[in-house]
């Protein structure tokens, strides 16, 4: 059975003394209260060394947005695996749709993240989703199908085990739209099955498989009741402490 998973994308907000304020706050609230699921926090790369700082001690754990797959060189502006590990992050978010997007990722380019990311031990949330148009044309399934292939080539079974799958139809990020817990399902069921013939499939059933797309703390209840439904990437909702606690607190 996959664990729970609730992280943060922050995305390109939040300086380091406004991520400092949050930071504290979520530390002392889940002292007090502890939660069942693992809390991940993707700041900026600017906030990472502060966060690490602050989350010393703590069980919250820090996630790069982004990495570039080579180890070190000319790649002026580009952060590597090894270097987000030294700065304090256990995860990175990689194959997020406003990368693919915005900057034109590939699903191959995707993968050399996820191995790279891999090979310095960080854990890769791997973002996947479907656009408006292809699921109103019927093709989710396929495009799932392909990202989830190209972006998972030749990562071998002991690597997958280390992996978060974060489904995220791009219709539902930042739109207010969520998607219904039995769409999230539904797809969800479809990724966990691929993944079991891709690997076996006691490594597939311990892959948590977390969804993105307009989380609030008034849907993640009814998401979660969903079997398949492992977690949640959120984005605006986790801006705010008090709106991200009531997210992490979900029961
Ligand atoms: P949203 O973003 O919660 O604002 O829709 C989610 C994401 O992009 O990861």
């Amino acid at each position: 059975m996959a664990g729970t998973v609730i992280a943060a994308n922050w995305k390109m907000n939040k300086t380091t003394g406004q991520a400092i304020e949050f930071a504290r706050g979520l530390k002392d609230a889940l002292l007090k209260n502890p939660v069942a699921a693992t809390v991940v926090i993707a700041p900026p790369f600017t906030g990472i060394g502060a966060l690490a700082t602050e989350f010393k001690d703590s069980n919250i754990f820090l996630a790069a947005q982004n990495m570039y797959p080579a180890s070190q060189g000319a790649f002026t502006g580009e952060i590597s695996g090894e270097m987000i590990v030294d700065a304090g992050c256990r995860y990175c978010i990689v194959g997020h749709s406003e990368r693919r997007r915005l900057f034109g990722e590939d699903n191959a380019f995707i993968n050399a993240k996820i191995t790279a990311a891999l090979h310095y031990g960080l854990m890769p949330i791997f973002c996947i989703g479907e656009t408006l148009a292809e699921r109103n044309s019927g093709a989710t399934f396929m495009v799932l199908a392909e990202q989830l292939k190209e972006g998972l080539n030749k990562i071998p079974t002991n690597d997958i085990k280390k992996t978060v799958i974060a489904y995220e139809p791009v219709w539902a990020i930042g739109t207010g739209l969520t998607a219904t817990p039995g769409q999230v399902q539904e797809a969800h069921l479809f990724i966990r099955n691929l993944l079991s013939e891709m690997y076996r499939e006691k490594e597939a059933a311990g892959i948590p498989i977390i969804y993105g797309g307009s989380v609030t703390a008034a849907n993640i209840g009814s998401l979660m009741a969903e079997q398949e439904i492992n977690g949640a990437l959120v984005g605006s909702a986790s801006l705010e402490l008090a709106s991200f606690l009531a997210i992490v607190n979900f029961h």
